[in-house]
């Protein structure tokens, strides 16, 4: 049995959907009694209600399991003491496979977010567990926050300057990469870059968007102070307003890409490119009308 944890998450789903595909069974931990029956829809077969920051439930959860792939939730503030308790956990029920989903770079002391991953990071060297880092760059479903105006209206909104150069990587080919991790051997002691082939700047993305809906997308700089106003009215935390924001400055003077060597190797074949990203989100869109 494996533990995943954030597993009603966008990550989580897939991470569950690609075990299930190598016939693996899976432990979900969930925050919410009305998440388990996604994770259920996604092939866990054993589901566990609970909060991340309780030491108790986290232990609960990683009895009787023999690898745990650890997702903390998105801009936590207590992503370390959340990630202390795993390894913990991990360490009393003498799990065998500990692999953690970090993030590209989180050595960016600028990035809030990135810095606590690599203090984590740092628990798993010191832990004595046989562990794994998988280091996503930005997921391309992230775009899919923004369909509705792309195809509405034609415009690709981004809070950063459109000449912001990118790494993508597809959350499918990540999931890809968890579960041959999980499930191969000579993993446990690697760290790894998951990181699409395309380094692309924000009219780039706009002019594939435009390419594969067969529509005109003009890419957007936001105002940030705008943006940050919709934030706070739509009730987002101030941790992970000042957070992102301190993400999109960092993206917008420096970029943030990386290299797709290490995923295609792992994944045995080419990473999937935004254009079949955005192809193949266009047929979802339209199968789910
Ligand atoms: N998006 C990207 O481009 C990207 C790239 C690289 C790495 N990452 C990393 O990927 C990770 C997952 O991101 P995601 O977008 O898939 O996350 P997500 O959709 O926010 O999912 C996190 C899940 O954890 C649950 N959760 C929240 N607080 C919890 C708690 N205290 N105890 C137990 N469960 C709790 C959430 O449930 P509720 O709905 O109840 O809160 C949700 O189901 C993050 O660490 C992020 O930094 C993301």
């Amino acid at each position: 049995m494996i533990l995943v944890t954030g597993a009603a998450g966008k990550t989580g789903r897939a991470v569950i959907r690609a075990l299930s595909r190598r016939g693996q069974a899976v432990r979900a931990f969930v925050h919410r009694p009305e998440q388990a029956a996604l994770v259920t829809a996604a092939g866990a077969q054993q589901v566990v209600i609970g909060d991340m920051h309780n030491q108790a439930a986290v232990n609960e959860a990683a009895r009787e399991i023999w690898a745990a792939y650890h997702i903390c939730p998105n801009m936590s503030p207590s992503e370390l003491e959340i990630g202390k308790a795993i390894v913990k956990a991990a360490q009393e029920a003498g799990i065998e496979h500990c692999v953690y989903h970090s993030v590209l770079h989180p050595q960016v002391e600028a990035m809030p977010h990135h810095w606590q991953k690599m203090r984590v990071e740092e628990q798993l060297f010191e832990s004595g567990l046989r562990y794994t880092s998988l280091q996503p760059a930005v997921y391309m479903q992230n775009i899919l926050g923004h369909w509705g105006r792309i195809v509405a209206e034609g415009v690709y909104a981004v809070p950063y300057a459109v000449g912001t150069r990118l790494s993508f990587v597809d959350l499918e080919d990540v999931a890809e990469a968890a579960a041959i991790v999980l499930t191969e051997p000579g993993h446990a002691g690697a760290t790894y870059e998951l990181v699409g082939a395309e380094v692309l700047d924000q009219a780039e993305v706009a002019a594939i968007l435009e390419q594969g809906l067969g529509r005109p997308v003009q890419a957007q700089a936001v105002d940030r102070d705008l943006w940050e106003q919709e934030m706070r009215a739509a009730g987002l935390g101030d941790y992970q307003i000042q957070t992102l924001l301190q993400m999109f400055c960092y993206y917008e003077r420096y970029g943030f890409w990386g290299n797709s060597r290490v995923l295609e190797w792992l994944l045995g074949r080419p990473a999937t490119t935004l254009a079949a990203f955005v192809a193949r989100s266009a047929r979802d869109n339209e199968r789910a009308q």
